[in-house]
C-alpha cells in the first residue's frame, strides 16, 4: 500500500521551501522503496529551488543520500530488502549509444523510478536528479540503488551520492589528474574540496585552492589544498601563474558554475592543459572568449557530469579508501539538520557557513 511520510518540496521558483506530507507509491517492477537515513544539502537542490535547473515544480527536493532498502518491486535482483545503499543519479542503462560503446559514465538514457511520488492532493512531484531523498522514504529505480559497507555512517556515505563524488570525479576521471601535476580549484564548497581531496589522491604536486571566502580557503587547506588564493583580494589568475612557474595549472576545476571563473580557468591553465567545468550554470549565462585563444591555448576542455563517475565501481572503492583513512569524508559534514532546516540550511549555504549541511532522519 502506498505510504505518506513528510519531505521537503519546493513549491515554486524562488518560494521558501516546506515540509509537506508526500504519497510514495510500492515499488513497481525495477523500482525499490528507500528509507532514507541522511541527505546532504547540495548547492544544486537550491539551483532547483530558484528554477535554474528547470520548471517542473514541485520539485521534491534532495538527491545526496543513504538509507536502508525496505521494499523492491518485481524482477529486482541488484539489491534486496535491508541493503545499505547510496543513492545514485546515474543507473545506466547499458543499450543507449553511449554505453553502446562502451562509455557508461554518460548514458544518455539513465533509469529513474517510473511511477510518481504525489501530494496527497494528487499532484505530481519532480524528484531532484530523479532521487527527492528529502523524506522519510523514497521511490527510486533499483539501479539507483547502489550497495556499499554498512559500517561507514549514513551521513557520510550519502555525500558520495552527489557532491563528494562529483568533486573527487572532476579531479580523477574528467580532468585525468596524475602525480606530479599542479592543480587549481576555483570554489571550494563542498563539490571544489572534493576535487582537492581528488587530486591529493591522484598525486598532484601542487593543488591551489581559490575562493572568495577565507573560512573556505582554510577549510581546503586542511583537505589538502597547498596554496590558496582569495579571489576577492588577488587576481586569480596571476596567482596561479606565480605559483606555477609562470605558467598556469596542468589542470584547472572550475566549481563555482559562473562566466568569470570560467574565464578565470580558462586562463590559469598552462598551455595544453585541461578545464573542467562542475560547477552548474543558469540558463541565461553566456560566455565570450576570443576564439583564438580557444585555438591558441590549446588542451582540453571538458565539463563534468557527476565527476564521470560509474557508482557501482566508484562509490564502493571510495567508501574503501574513507575506512582506510585515505580520505576523511567525515571532514565535509559541517552540521547534522532536521528536515525542517533545510530553507536555513540554504541560508547557511548561501552565507558560506557551512560545506555540508545534512539532513538526518
Ligand atoms: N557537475 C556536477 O555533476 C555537479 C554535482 C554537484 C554539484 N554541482 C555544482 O557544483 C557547484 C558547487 O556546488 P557546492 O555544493 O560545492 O556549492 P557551495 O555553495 O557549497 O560552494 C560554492 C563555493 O564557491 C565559492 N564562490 C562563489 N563565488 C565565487 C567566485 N566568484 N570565485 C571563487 N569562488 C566563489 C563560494 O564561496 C563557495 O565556497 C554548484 O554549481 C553545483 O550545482 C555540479
Ligand atoms: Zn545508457
Ligand atoms: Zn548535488
Amino acid at each position: 500500500m502506498a505510504q505518506q511520510v513528510q519531505g521537503v518540496i519546493a513549491p515554486g521558483r524562488n518560494e521558501p521551501v516546506r515540509v509537506e506530507t508526500i504519497v510514495v507509491p510500492d515499488p513497481g517492477p525495477g523500482e525499490a522503496v528507500v528509507t532514507v537515513q541522511a541527505c546532504g544539502v547540495c548547492h544544486t537542490d537550491l539551483h532547483y529551488k530558484q528554477g535554474g535547473i528547470n520548471d517542473e515544480f514541485p520539485f521534491l527536493l534532495g538527491h545526496e543520500a543513504a538509507g536502508v532498502v525496505e521494499s523492491v518491486g518485481d524482477g529486482v535482483t541488484e539489491v534486496a530488502p535491508g541493503d545499505f545503499v547510496i543513492l545514485n543519479w546515474r543507473a545506466v542503462c547499458g543499450n543507449c549509444r553511449a554505453c553502446l560503446r562502451g562509455r557508461p559514465q554518460y548514458c544518455f538514457d539513465t533509469h529513474n523510478a517510473r511511477q510518481r511520488m504525489t501530494l496527497t492532493d494528487g499532484t505530481e512531484l519532480s524528484p531532484a536528479l530523479g532521487i527527492g531523498a528529502f523524506a522519510e522514504k523514497t521511490l527510486v529505480a533499483a539501479g539507483q540503488c547502489t550497495k556499499v559497507d554498512p559500517a561507514v555512517a549514513p551521513a557520510v556515505a550519502g555525500l558520495l551520492g552527489c557532491g563528494v563524488m562529483a568533486g573527487i570525479g572532476a579531479a580523477i576521471n574528467t580532468g585525468q589528474v596524475g602525480r606530479g601535476d599542479s592543480v587549481a580549484v576555483i570554489g571550494c564548497g563542498g563539490v571544489g574540496d572534493a576535487a582537492v581531496v581528488g587530486a591529493r589522491l591522484a598525486g598532484a604536486a601542487r593543488i591551489i585552492a581559490v575562493d572568495i571566502d577565507d573560512r573556505k580557503l582554510e577549510t581546503a587547506k586542511s583537505m589538502g589544498a597547498t596554496h590558496t588564493v582569495n579571489s576577492r583580494s588577488t587576481d586569480p589568475v596571476e596567482a596561479i601563474r606565480e605559483l606555477t612557474g609562470g605558467f598556469g595549472a596542468d589542470v584547472v576545476i572550475e566549481a563555482v558554475g559562473r562566466p568569470e571563473t570560467y574565464r578565470q580557468a580558462f586562463y590559469a591553465r598552462d598551455l595544453a592543459g585541461t578545464v573542467v567545468l562542475v560547477g552548474v550554470p543558469t540558463p541565461e549565462m553566456k560566455l565570450e572568449l576570443p576564439l583564438l585563444d580557444v585555438f591558441g591555448r590549446g588542451g582540453a576542455l571538458k565539463s563534468s557530469w557527476y565527476g564521470d563517475c560509474l557508482p557501482s565501481r566508484d562509490f564502493p572503492m571510495l567508501v574503501d579508501l574513507h575506512q582506510q583513512g585515505r580520505i576523511d569524508l567525515a571532514a565535509f559534514v559541517t552540521e547534522t539538520i532536521g528536515l525542517g532546516d533545510v530553507e536555513a540550511a540554504f541560508d547557511r549555504m548561501h552565507q558560506g557557513d557551512v560545506l555540508r549541511s545534512v539532513v538526518v532522519f
